[in-house]
């Protein structure tokens, strides 16, 4: 059993290739060694397998019993905590998940469609009419407030005001390019944890938390709210028992970092693919106009394609895998990277054209259309962050006249666990509808 070959520059300089330009290195390394290879990043013992092949990919999170790579649990388990669902693994990860899932449902969703329609209405009000801006950050405003009024049910306007700062802040710290590295050097070479900082701001939050979930435990009409916090509290593990406050509190977090991120940025990469493609842009507004969103739904698909947000979602294996003639030994770390996934000749004819209309005739092919990763982790908010899409694109574009700022092409630049726009997504408001 040999891994896949890979790059031979020392981890050090693999790992500033993967955070620095993460696209040129994957592409480069998929068109020297193929579909399959291996990586060797700062901070790990042993090589991390890319693989972007849909059949690999299926034979990969088919297989129930795979673990997480130590990889996730870097800058993640400090703030999202013990109890995160997207950290535990085995039975304890799938109770939780069992827990969680009703809460989302995609018939579900449509109750959130006031709140998000009138925190995207409020938003747009705030922009200045001709002169740009970057619109990624409008985007995290939008999503942030969401995540506080749909998710985490705050309705008092102080603990808003006060929440929506604190969380700003975390968030900001943690987006920041260097935290990871700054992680990777400090266990390599034992420095001071730069978590302990986050973790510090971390307590304020809790704190705020512990005061909602305080209130909400008191509430004799708990069951008849529809937030997500609530029906949290409502749900029963299989044994009849019900979450802890702590394992609240981790569950919140854990739906805040994994959900406001990652829908804000795929909401700006949305915008940025439509503003350069005029044509997909006439095609959607008098859809939106008319209530339809068969094309819209197509825009969204076709941009999580181009533009995944997230560019691993990995498993350590419990069993061996066989991956493009290889048999990959238990223990290995493996991931698909979605971005080759995504960019696959052979499933996408000409696969770095936005073009919305190869999602009209039918849903993405599982394996190869992995934006929100699968099998027994799959995204537990993919409904949820697919609906918000659809409503704020339709508010924004129904109300706005929006342009690009400039002709510059948007590079792709990591931001902590997310590929993002790097220079924001620069536009200018040029008129309201
Ligand atoms: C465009 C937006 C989003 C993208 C691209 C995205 C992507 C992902 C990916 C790639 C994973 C890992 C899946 C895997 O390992 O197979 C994941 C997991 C997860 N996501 Fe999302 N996500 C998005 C929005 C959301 C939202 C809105 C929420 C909740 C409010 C959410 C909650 C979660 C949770 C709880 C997990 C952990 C699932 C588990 O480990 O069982 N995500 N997401």
């Amino acid at each position: 059993m040999t891994l896949p070959p890979g790059p031979s520059a020392p981890p050090t300089v693999q790992t500033a290739r993967w955070l620095y330009r993460p696209i040129e290195f994957m592409d480069a390394c998929r068109r020297r060694h193929g579909d399959a290879f291996s990586v060797m990043f700062l901070g790990f013992d042993t090589p991390m397998v890319m693989i972007s092949d849909p059949e690999s990919i299926r034979a990969l999170y088919r297989s129930r019993e795979n673990g997480l790579p130590p990889g996730r649990t870097v800058t993640l388990e400090p703030v999202m905590g013990a109890r995160s669902v997207l950290l535990l693994e085995g039975s304890e990860h799938l109770s939780r998940r069992k827990a969680m899932l009703p809460a989302f449902h995609g018939e579900r969703m449509r109750q959130y469609e006031t709140v998000i329609s009138e925190v995207a209405r409020a938003e747009i009000a705030s922009w200045p009419l001709d002169s740009a801006f970057p619109i990624h950050p409008r985007m995290q405003a939008v999503t942030l407030e969401v995540i506080l009024r749909a998710v985490f049910g705050i309705t008092d306007p102080a603990r808003l005001e006060r929440m929506r700062g604190l969380l700003a802040r975390m968030l900001g710290n943690l987006a920041s390019p260097r935290l990871q590295l700054r992680v990777l050097l400090a266990r390599r070479f034992g420095r001071s944890d730069p978590m302990d900082d986050v973790r510090q701001e971390g307590r304020a939050v809790d704190d705020l938390i512990q005061a909602e979930i305080g209130e909400r435990r008191a509430d004799p009409r708990l069951a008849e709210r529809d937030d997500i916090l609530s029906m949290l509290m409502a749900a029963r593990f299989e044994d009849g028992a019900e979450m802890s406050d702590e394992e609240l509190r981790d569950q919140l977090i854990t739906l805040l970092l994994a959900g406001h991120e990652t829908t804000a940025t795929g909401l700006a990469w949305t915008f940025d693919l439509l503003l350069r493609h005029p044509d997909a842009l006439s095609r959607l507004r008098p859809e939106l106009e008319a209530g339809e969103d068969e094309y819209l739904r197509a825009v969204i698909s076709e941009a999580l394609r181009l533009r995944p947000v997230v560019p691993l979602a990995g498993r350590r294996l419990r069993s061996e895998l066989r991956v493009d003639g290889h048999v990959l030994p238990e223990g290995t770390d493996v991931t698909p990277a979605i971005w080759l996934a995504h960019t696959r000749a052979d499933v996408y004819p000409d696969p770095l054209e936005f073009r919305p209309e190869r999602f009209l005739d039918g849903a993405p092919e599982t394996y190869a259309w992995i934006p929100f990763g699968g099998g027994v982790r799959r995204c537990v908010g993919a409904a949820f962050a697919e609906f918000e899409m659809r409503v704020v694109l339709r508010e924004v574009l129904t109300r706005c006249d929006l342009r690009l700022a400039g002709s510059k092409p948007e590079r792709i630049a990591r931001r902590n666990i997310t590929f993002s726009p790097r220079s924001g997504t620069r536009v200018v408001l040029s008129g309201r509808r």
